[in-house]
């Protein structure tokens, strides 16, 4: 039994993670997607939110055989990847320059739990382009397109 971990905080989850997703369903039986509560951290969507956008995400990719799960998680993933009894951590690394964040991270949580792998993918970009107004439909689900520009429409009349 192959269980992987894809940590992130997918706020908003993009078609990046879908793809990474949808390529580490060739890789493991199981992935469970574990979305980080963090209070500390400005958020678009709730977590509440981007688990449940994740999951109606996640029944329009192709899946294969692989069960692909959604949860929300806290504290360190290392620890929280073993109660899972997770053998990978899944990443995506979209350029050159997630590479030293990443790799910083991979070899710490070596360091902590030496029998874990990796690939991965930030969301901050498309956030941010899509903040300035840019369209965003080639980036993320229509879902995630269409749940962002109702929640700008509710804080723009607040
Ligand atoms: O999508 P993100 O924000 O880049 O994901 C980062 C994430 C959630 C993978 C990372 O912050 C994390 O694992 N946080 C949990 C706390 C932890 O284990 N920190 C030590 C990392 S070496």
């Amino acid at each position: 039994m192959r269980r992987a971990i894809y940590p992130g905080s997918f706020d908003p989850v993009t078609n990046g993670h879908l793809d990474i997703i949808q390529r580490g369903c060739k890789l493991f039986d199981e992935i469970i997607v574990a979305v980080l509560v963090n209070p500390e951290k400005e958020a678009f969507f709730t977590i509440e939110e981007r688990c449940e956008i994740l999951t109606e995400v996640l029944k329009t990719i192709d899946r294969r055989d692989c069960r692909v799960t959604v949860e929300s998680f806290g504290g360190l993933m290392v620890q929280y990847a073993a109660e899972r009894s997770a053998n990978a951590i899944v990443r995506g690394i979209r350029a050159i320059s997630d590479y030293e964040y990443e790799l910083q991270m991979a070899l710490m949580n070596r360091r902590l739990r030496p029998d874990l792998e990796t690939v991965f993918i930030s969301s901050r970009l498309v956030k941010e382009v899509f903040q300035l107004g840019a369209h965003i439909s080639e980036l993320v689900p229509p879902l995630v397109e269409e749940r962002m520009r109702k929640k700008n429409e509710l804080s723009a009349r607040a």
